[in-house]
């Protein structure tokens, strides 16, 4: 009856929540994120793809989360990946489906949609040091109204 249980909290949350394990085991080189590829600097932020939805790129190290203020326009499709430069981070944004973890070597991907502007808190859930509790980003979430769409067509955007 305990396994039933369980398994039937895991299937409820699941559909009716939205909430989801990573499902695709996609790997990358943490020891060199910051020497180019999807993860170098200047792709850090919020970029708008060709479908018009946004992707959110953040490397997670001790202790802070890069860029540390993530700006996102609401009512659109928003992906975020990230990845850990070191050690096991986790991630998860208030008051809404995204609680994942980001585990050196891969990335993790997360789908969810803002529909109220304002901004939210983006704490690191896994304990990765000495440093941990200090460990959070903000998520501001601006009208699309709002949102430099043509800026984040060309390069990553980030708060400010
Ligand atoms: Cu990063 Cu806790």
């Amino acid at each position: 009856a305990c396994i039933v249980v369980l398994l039937g909290v895991i299937v409820f949350t699941s559909v009716h929540w939205g909430l989801h394990p990573p499902s695709r085991v996609e790997t990358i080189d943490s020891t060199s994120l910051h020497k180019g590829g999807e993860f170098s600097e200047a792709n850090l932020g919020t970029s708008i793809a060709t479908d018009g939805s946004a992707v959110v790129r953040v490397v997670a190290q001790q202790y802070a989360f890069v860029p540390s203020c993530v700006v996102v326009p609401a009512g659109v499709p928003v992906t975020m990946r990230l990845a850990s430069a070191d050690a096991l981070h986790g991630f998860l944004i208030q008051g809404t489906n995204v609680n994942a973890m980001v585990v050196p070597g891969y990335v993790t991907t997360a789908h969810t949609t803002f529909a109220e502007s304002g901004d939210r808190l983006m704490p690191c859930h896994e304990f990765c040091g000495v440093g941990h509790q200090a460990m959070w980003a903000h998520v501001r979430i601006v009208d699309a109204k709002q949102f430099p769409f043509e800026d984040a067509k060309a390069k990553a955007v980030s708060c400010g």
